[in-house]
């Protein structure tokens, strides 16, 4: 498999802000590339370097084999870019924005299939000002995707998007995908990063903290499986001693999480049924937690909100 893009040691500073510090990585041909990080981890600079929108202090990029400030007018026709921050005039209206974009490409994808879906139909003679936040993002994806390019940038994906929408996208992102193209996007949902990505970089203070695909991050993490359920009254004393499979068990209320051992031999769901029926503890609502990207995220990046 081809390498699509690649970066090496970028750096990126706004006066006396570090915003990416030498960072190095590859997206390969064919894949769904993702980038997450808290506000301000520099996902938008680095894709920018990418766009050739911004140029690097330091590094090397290469997109399709060029360097993006020195080749830009060939990387405009082969990629297509969805900015975090886009505009356009008030009273252009959607089919008229899609049909000049067209015409900016010489092989441009039908711009009708595209409005179609991201169900966008209805809205074809509404002026851009008209639209709803979710609705404008959706344009802004589809003049990305219009280019028909091998390459496209998806910065927020499926920021302000409803569940339909977002879902919807997903689908036309693998679809994308699945003709060969590759796609570099930034997200804030790990959900979609999990399901989405086939590989993902963990970014923090403008460095790569952890990358690779999302089964591995969340196994490197080592852990734990949670059973989760509610009890009536209190839990008897000794129960978290009497389990040997669990690390930790939170109470809060009548709520109860019960954080398993690495590596166990028996289910943690089975130890803590049999415990808690042997123990005549009455429980409800109980149901198991797998670890999620979302925690790799957090044990990665911490709870601290960023400025
Ligand atoms: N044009 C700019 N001028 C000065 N500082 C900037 C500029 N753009 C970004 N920064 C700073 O650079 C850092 C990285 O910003 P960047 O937009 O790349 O982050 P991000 O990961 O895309 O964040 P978000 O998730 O909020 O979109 C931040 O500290 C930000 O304040
Ligand atoms: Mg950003």
């Amino acid at each position: 498999m081809g390498t699509i893009v690649q970066v090496e040691k970028l750096r990126k500073t706004y006066g006396a802000t570090v915003a990416v510090d030498d960072i190095s990585f590859e997206v390969r041909e064919g894949e769904i590339f993702g980038m997450v990080g808290p506000n301000g981890a520099g996902k938008t600079t680095t894709i920018e370097c990418l766009e050739g929108l911004r140029k690097p202090d330091r590094g090397t990029v290469r997109v399709l084999g060029v360097d993006p400030q020195r080749e830009s007018q060939t990387l405009r026709e082969r990629t297509g870019m969805q900015l975090q921050q886009s505009n356009l005039p008030e009273r252009m209206r959607v089919w008229e924005a899609l049909d000049l974009y067209s015409s900016f490409y010489p092989k441009a994808a039908d711009w009708k299939e595209l409005l179609a879906q991201l169900g966008l139909e209805e809205k074809r003679n509404a002026p851009f000002s008209k639209l709803s936040g979710g609705q404008k993002q959706r344009l802004f994806i589809a003049l990305a995707l219009l280019p028909d390019p091998q390459l496209v940038f998806l910065d927020e994906l499926t920021t302000g998007l409803d569940p339909q929408a977002r879902h919807a996208i997903w689908d036309l992102v693998r679809d994308v995908r699945s003709k060969g193209k590759t796609i570099l996007l930034t997200t804030h949902f790990m959900e979609e990063a999990e399901r989405l990505c086939d590989r993902v970089a963990i970014l923090d203070h403008g460095r790569i903290v952890a990358l690779d695909t999302p089964a591995a991050l969340i196994r490197s993490l080592g852990a734990e499986e949670r059973v989760v359920f509610n009890v009536d009254g209190s839990l008897p004393a000794g129960f978290e001693k009497a389990l040997s499979g669990a690390v930790r068990v939170e109470v809060q209320g009548e709520r109860v999480t019960v954080h398993g051992k690495d590596g166990r031999k028996v289910p943690l769901v089975s130890e803590v049924v049999s415990l808690l029926t042997a123990q005549g503890v009455r429980f409800r609502d109980l149901r198991t937690e797998q670890p999620t990207l979302e925690d790799v995220f957090l044990k990665l990046t911490g709870r601290e909100m960023r400025e």
